[in-house]
């Protein structure tokens, strides 16, 4: 696997590629791997010749007073496991090139932006549009895959695809628990051994509700109810960013459990603010 840090060196590696008729898989991380990400990878090896791992942590998803500073690194770990995975070519690009001091532009989805993380994180999906618009220009990808522990963010690159007209194809990953159930993030480093022992909760929670649906309720407000309760009851610590239920494609609320519904979730566990979803 090689290890490229510059634009112009990935530019021309995926240049030469593309003469050669091989296709293109792109995975973006932020680094700190975990099997969640080497499952990307490996469904990227599935849907083309080459597979191509970004690891930078994008400065300009994070607002001020977020965690980019204490945003977890491993790199030695996360070259090894790259390469284990299969990836072909990582690239790591230092912020400085990626955003140039006189950066001026920005790409959003505004309308799905604004439900469920862009509550409280308003310039957050500004910042992974571009981003990752960014990343498509430079490496040209035949395909992309994101997880889908990240709903929002894999619903909303698909819109901005098809809105801008990028030719790549999305595919989404399934989302990847640790045995407990709870959802694999790299931000669960932080929790601290009480918090990561209770935040299993989350997903039992998530459970709880789908067996209250297949039982036959089919109020959001009554879910709602349920789910703040047990949380309260059973991660005493935690305080819920929000709790929606949602159309899974468009991300807007729904009073009533309907054929295709997404519920999604945020709650913050000490320092983690942990997501996890389940399609009902
Ligand atoms: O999901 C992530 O890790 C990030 O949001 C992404 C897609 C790599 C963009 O920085």
């Amino acid at each position: 696997m090689q290890i490229l840090t510059k634009i112009t060196e990935i530019q021309a590696a995926c240049k030469q590629l593309r003469i050669e008729n091989k296709s293109i898989a792109l995975v973006p991380t932020m680094g700190f791997l975990h099997e969640g990400h080497l499952s990307l990878i490996r469904l990227a090896k599935k849907e083309a010749d080459i597979v191509v791992v970004t690891r930078f942590v994008n400065p300009a998803q994070f607002a001020p007073g977020e965690d980019l500073d204490a945003y977890p690194n491993d790199a030695e770990h996360d070259y090894k496991v790259t390469k284990e995975a299969g990836a072909d070519l990582l690239f790591e690009p230092l912020s400085s090139s990626m955003y140039g001091e006189n950066h001026a532009t920005w790409v959003e989805v505004p309308e799905m932006a604004k439900f469920l993380c862009g509550k409280t994180r308003p310039t957050h999906f500004r910042g992974v549009c571009t981003v990752v618009t960014k990343l498509f220009n430079i490496i040209a990808p035949d395909v992309a895959v994101f997880g889908e522990k990240d709903w929002q963010q894999i619903t909303l690159i698909r819109r901005m695809v098809q809105d801008l007209n990028i030719p790549v194809r999305i595919v989404g990953g399934a989302l990847i628990r640790e045995d407990d159930g709870l959802a694999m993030s790299s931000r669960n480093a932080y929790l601290t051994k009480e918090e990561r022992s209770l935040a299993p909760h989350i997903r039992k929670a998530l459970l709880l509700l789908d067996e209250k649906v297949k039982a036959g309720e089919k109020s959001a407000s009554v879910l709602t109810d349920i789910f703040q309760k047990y949380i309260a009851k059973n991660i005493p610590m935690a305080s819920i960013d929000y709790m929606s239920v949602v159309h899974p494609d468009s991300l807007e609320s729904v009073e009533n459990i309907e054929d295709k519904t997404l519920i999604a979730v945020a709650v913050n566990v000490g320092k983690a603010r942990l997501l996890d979803n389940i399609l009902l």
